[in-house]
């Protein structure tokens, strides 16, 4: 596309995240630390939410995440024998719920993509906080293979799913999504998530000023009283392939301005501490929520950061713990499980790595210059999840 037409260099071997991997070893060694159910790092924030990425493939190639250019046939993927398997991946979950962590998203790239995904969903359902109570387990997709996949992903024991959606022009979406996949089939996918119950169901539509902007009237209309909260999300400079600039961010106040103007909204309290949107619901004829009409969210990473509160960790699909979706180091959790630690080096570890955590990026995003050598080293989006 002509947005992603900066040159680039194709990858033939793919050496990021090892190379930029640190020893978790070293924590695991330092004083132990014994899970207590709760966790803060510098900032004094909580460990409360781990985003599982389980595979870094996608059979979309949406500009802002996957552009084809870098990610094409030659792309180098991680084997089979780099993925965690699913008995690492909820060892090392149960870890972290042991640490505070009650909600847990898969992510990918293509969560749908992994085989057999059912059978990690219903080992990670059966975990219990420390206070005995079930998980929000929880799961980000394009959706192509939902309609397909709804009813059993319920069965296994996922509570909900957040389904992208970034247009419902057939034109435009194919635009963003660069494979030529149809509007109707992700429609149809969320209809049938609705129908499995793996409510309440989001959409995410990443809003690019000039791309899809003159879709989010038509997405707020048919989203309106259908009990699906649609979020906007400001394109962000995650990774480093996407060509971002700020020339293309739609902030969030212009589309809450736009969607005001003909369907009013009145400012929502937070759900919960930490939470990514902000929330908006559609007003009645009193001018007050009108619950049954619902409610929007507006994702402002890049212009009104929400790092003060951000308690997400995240799980690369090869093992290495991330600590910002920004980060260009990850911390290898896979070495450690594979060496034979016990589940207390491995809460250990985990304990001093957050500990140490004082990550705040978008925060800091206005502050650092521009070309500050940083942006070709983050990891991708597609490698470390959503
Ligand atoms: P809910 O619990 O359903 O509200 O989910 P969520 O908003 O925590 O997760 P979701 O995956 O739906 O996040 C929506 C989008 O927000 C992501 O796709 C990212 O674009 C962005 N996002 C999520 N977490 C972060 C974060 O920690 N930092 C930044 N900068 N953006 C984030
Ligand atoms: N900016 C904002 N959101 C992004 N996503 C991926 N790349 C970006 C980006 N550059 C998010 C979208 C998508 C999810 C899988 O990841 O929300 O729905
Ligand atoms: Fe795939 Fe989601 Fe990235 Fe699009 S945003 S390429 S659907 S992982
Ligand atoms: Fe959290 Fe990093 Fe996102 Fe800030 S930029 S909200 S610290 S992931």
């Amino acid at each position: 596309m002509a947005e992603n037409s900066t040159p680039r260099v194709v990858p033939l071997v793919d050496e990021r995240p090892r190379r930029l991997a640190a020893p978790a070893a070293a924590f695991a060694e330092a004083t132990r630390l014994k899970p207590a159910g709760h966790l803060q790092d510098r900032l004094q924030r909580p460990l409360h939410d781990l985003r599982i990425s389980v595979t870094d493939r996608c059979n979309f190639r949406c500009s802002y995440c996957m552009p084809k250019e870098v990610f094409d046939k030659d792309y180098v993927y991680l084997p089979q024998s780099e993925l965690l398997s699913f008995e690492e991946i909820t060892r090392i979950a149960s870890q972290f719920v042991a640490h505070g962590v009650e909600k847990i998203r898969l992510t990918g790239g293509e969560p749908l993509l992994r085989k057999n995904l059912e059978v990690l969903i219903a080992q990670l359902a059966a975990l219990r906080t420390p206070q005995g109570k079930p998980l929000d387990l929880t799961l980000t997709t394009n959706g192509s293979l939902l309609a397909r996949k709804a009813k059993a992903l319920k069965a296994a024991g996922l509570q909900r799913v957040t389904v992208s959606l970034d247009g419902l022009d057939d034109i435009v979406f194919k635009r963003m999504n660069d494979v030529d996949f149809p509007v109707s089939d992700v429609l149809d996918g969320i209809q049938a998530a609705q129908a499995a119950g793996l409510g309440p169901i989001k959409v995410n539509m990443v809003v690019k000023k000039g791309t899809n902007d003159h879709e989010i009237l038509p997405m707020a209309r048919r989203f309106q009283g259908s009990g699906v909260v649609l979020r906007f999300i400001e394109f962000m400079d995650v990774g480093a392939t996407n060509g971002w600039r700020m020339d293309d961010v739609l902030p969030s106040s212009a589309v809450i301005e736009r969607i005001h103007s003909t369907m009013p909204l009145v400012a929502l309290e937070a759900a919960q501490a930490g939470e990514t949107a902000q929330r908006w619901g559609f007003a009645g004829a009193d001018g007050l929520h009108d619950p049954q009409l619902g409610e929007i969210g507006v994702i402002s990473s890049v212009t009104q950061a929400f790092c003060g509160e951000c308690s997400r960790a995240r799980l690369s699909t090869e093992g290495q713990l991330y600590l910002c979706l920004f980060a260009s180091q990850g911390y290898d959790l896979r070495s450690l499980v594979r060496a034979g630690s016990d589940d207390g080096d491995l809460a250990s570890a985990i304990a001093h790595i957050w500990r140490g955590r004082g990550d705040r990026y978008s925060a800091l995003r206005a502050a650092l210059p521009p070309d500050n050598g940083l942006a070709a080293k983050r990891v991708e989006m597609s490698y470390i999840g959503g």
